[in-house]
């Protein structure tokens, strides 16, 4: 591949990411809002740019051969602070790459996109959307941009609907945990695939008590290797006995299922404050 184009690029997953794609590409071009990484890889350029400018996307994909986009607000906030970054800037992106002619998005979707889902229905890849938050109704609006400019403009796209892609520190997260080693497989598959058309998958490890079913998405050879029953005995006898009538406990979203709209899921994930993004 010539030209690979990283959005989120200084977030915390997009700080895992950077040094394997930039193996993956001629050119690896690593964007954020932020000032950026201290150092780059041989073959990275860094460009600050705001996801909600559509003319700065347009000039970022250019010549680009893929996009990954990472780069959103990650977390439930009111719909006005979501709409430029997690509304406006996902049309941006697949509007810039279809202008760009380039053949496929790879896209940071998430679990919240489903969220309302109950646990124990096993969701498939085509469990219709059922956002818990203006977070993942954004998600749902991505997806289907996604789907439409297959459909219309035969655009590719992978959204990877992420369940947990952090340190392991809650009861929800022995089902939900994606290693940082299987999320960089997932986009790596992503990326290598031939024909992905459009697809769906579920970014979560190979965990024991996982809440998700990827059989549909066998084609794109994702096979995580890493398994978080290693920590479930430890966090189990950490935490209370949960209850079985909130929410938070029994859909998808965990605490995104029960938190008000507009109000910080990410603050009841218990998330390790350690687990930020990768030095540079
Ligand atoms: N961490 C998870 O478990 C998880 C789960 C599901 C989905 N995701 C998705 O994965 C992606 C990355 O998540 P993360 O945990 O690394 O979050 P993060 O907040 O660490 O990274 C997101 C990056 O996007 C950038 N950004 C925000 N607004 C922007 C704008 N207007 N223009 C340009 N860049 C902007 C931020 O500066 C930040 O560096 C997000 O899209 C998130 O929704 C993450």
């Amino acid at each position: 591949m010539k030209k690979l184009v990283l959005t989120g690029a200084a977030g915390r997953l997009g700080s895992y990411l950077r040094e394997p794609l930039s193996k993956m590409c001629d050119t690896f071009v690593s964007t954020d809002i932020t000032d950026g990484p201290k150092t780059l890889f041989e073959n990275e350029t860094y460009v600050k740019a705001d996801l909600a400018d559509l003319d700065a996307m347009v000039d970022l994909l250019n010549g680009a051969d893929m996009v990954v986009h990472f780069g959103a607000v990650g977390d439930e906030a009111p719909f006005e602070t979501l709409l430029g970054p997690n509304f406006v800037g996902a049309y941006n992106i697949w509007e810039a790459a279809y202008r760009n002619k380039l053949r496929r998005v790879v896209y940071a979707s998430s679990i919240h996109a489903v969220g309302m889902h109950k646990k124990t229905d096993f969701i498939g890849i085509d469990a219709p959307h059922r956002p818990d938050t203006f977070y993942g109704l954004a998600k749902c609006f991505a997806e289907d941009l996604a789907s439409m400019y297959w459909d219309k403009r035969g655009l590719e796209s992978v959204c990877m609907r992420i369940l947990s892609c952090a340190q392991v520190s809650n009861p929800r997260a022995v089902g939900t945990w994606l290693s940082y080693d299987d999320l960089i497989q997932l986009v790596q598959r992503s990326i290598d695939t031939p024909i992905t058309g459009f697809s769906v998958v579920y970014g979560v490890s190979n965990n024991d008590r996982a809440p998700v079913d990827n059989s549909k998405a066998q084609h794109l050879g994702y096979r995580p290797k890493d398994n978080a029953e290693q920590f479930a005995s430890e966090i189990y006898a950490q935490n209370e006995p949960l209850d079985p009538h909130d929410p938070a406990n029994t859909h998808h979203g965990g605490p995104f299922s029960s938190i008000p709209l507009g109000e910080s899921g990410v603050a009841h994930l218990n998330l390790n404050p350690d687990d930020t993004a990768k030095n540079d």
